[in-house]
């Protein structure tokens, strides 16, 4: 085959496989086959020289002119195959943005906090300030200072959770579990002078056995007023302006006599049942009232003992029971779910 030819063929065949190569590394191979330095383009360069002489530089150009296409063509397709590979990965990278997320499940308040939240959003907006104390307390608060002396069976350590050695010790010094949020009372009242409007939601503890309406800690919301002229119908007002904002403007509350160590006169209070208007039905099991709290004016001799003029200043204090409350308001049968966060159960408010 005359030199020219074979030429003809060699740049067919090579612009052919370089057109074919999918990859960087198959077009390196086509460039070592026909441009290396043993490569087909180089092998019939060698042999130029054994032409007449008339026609090496016609042969010669023409080499030239099929290595630049070769070379040409290489960078030419190096460039379209980093093209394409561009493209395949972005396309891999692609994110849609229309495929739905993972949904995560969100928690919610604990419907015991929704209901301390709802009733202390009613007192703050009264003017209330919200207070705050220890659940580990000095018997000293707890009782003596709230009229409950030694030897008083509220003080038994068959009720109260005593911490201090002797269990059973009663003494002011006697460290213990609150029972109530009543000695936050003095702990205020210790702390500042009238006039005092002040509530103060926490945790209490009794010796109770757990059941359907009993719980060994449970939450109290204290409440209490000091001022000039403080008189019972202030406690009655007050009262009525939260039960008609929480339950709405039909509530009405009803007092009952009662006693209480720390206050006098005490009463009881409940609330018409917001499910039958007074009529009887299972949410206030046919009574037609549900207890709300206990209350009553606070005792002299518990104002005198915080250093209050009693010729000057009297007061109220309430202390309401918010499991109860929340029960009520969920229709939550047994209060040991209202503590065993139970999903299933939570999920439900
Ligand atoms: N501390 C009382 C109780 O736990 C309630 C109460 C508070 C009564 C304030 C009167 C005044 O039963």
């Amino acid at each position: 085959m005359h030199m020219k030819e074979q030429l003809a063929k060699i740049r067919e065949e090579a612009l052919e496989a370089i057109r074919n190569t999918d990859v960087d590394s198959a077009l390196d191979a086509v460039r070592v086959k026909y441009l290396g330095k043993k490569g087909e383009l180089t092998a019939l360069l060698k042999q130029t020289g054994k032409l007449p002489a008339e026609e090496r530089p016609v042969v010669g150009q023409m080499a030239n002119e099929v290595r630049t296409a070769l070379t040409d063509a290489i960078a030419t397709q190096k460039k379209t195959l980093a093209a394409s590979a561009m493209e395949m990965r972005l396309a891999a990278e692609t994110v849609d943005v229309t495929i739905p997320g993972d949904r995560t499940e969100l928690g919610h308040i604990h419907p015991l906090t929704k209901v301390v939240d709802e009733i202390t959003d009613v007192f703050t907006g009264m003017g209330f300030e919200v207070a705050d104390g220890p659940e580990i307390e000095l018997a000293a608060y707890n009782f003596t200072r709230l009229n409950t002396e030694e030897g008083h069976p509220g003080r038994e350590w068959t009720d109260t959770f005593y911490i201090t050695e002797g269990h059973d010790d009663p003494k002011n010094d006697a460290v213990l579990l609150r029972s109530q949020t009543s000695p936050m009372q003095i702990r205020v009242m210790e702390q500042k002078q009238p006039p005092i409007r002040m509530i103060a939601p926490g945790r209490v503890f009794r010796k109770d056995e757990a059941d359907a309406t009993h719980s060994p800690m449970f939450h109290q919301i204290e409440g209490m007023v000091v001022d000039k002229g403080i008189t019972m119908a202030d406690l009655k007002g007050t009262l009525n302006e939260v039960v008609k904002a929480l339950y709405g403007p039909d509530a009405v509350t009803r007092f009952r006599p009662h006693h209480f160590p720390f206050t006098e006169p005490s009463c009881e209070v409940d609330m018409q049942c917001f499910e039958c208007k007074g009529k009887g039905c299972s949410v206030c099991k046919g009574e037609g009232w549900i207890e709300l709290l206990g209350a009553g004016m606070i005792h002299p001799k518990v104002l005198e003992g915080c250093g209050i003029d009693t010729d000057v200043y009297s007061g109220w204090a309430f202390g309401m029971g918010v499991e109860r409350l929340a029960m009520r308001r969920y229709g939550i049968k047994d209060l040991r779910l209202v503590f065993e966060n139970d999903v299933r159960f939570l999920k439900q408010f």
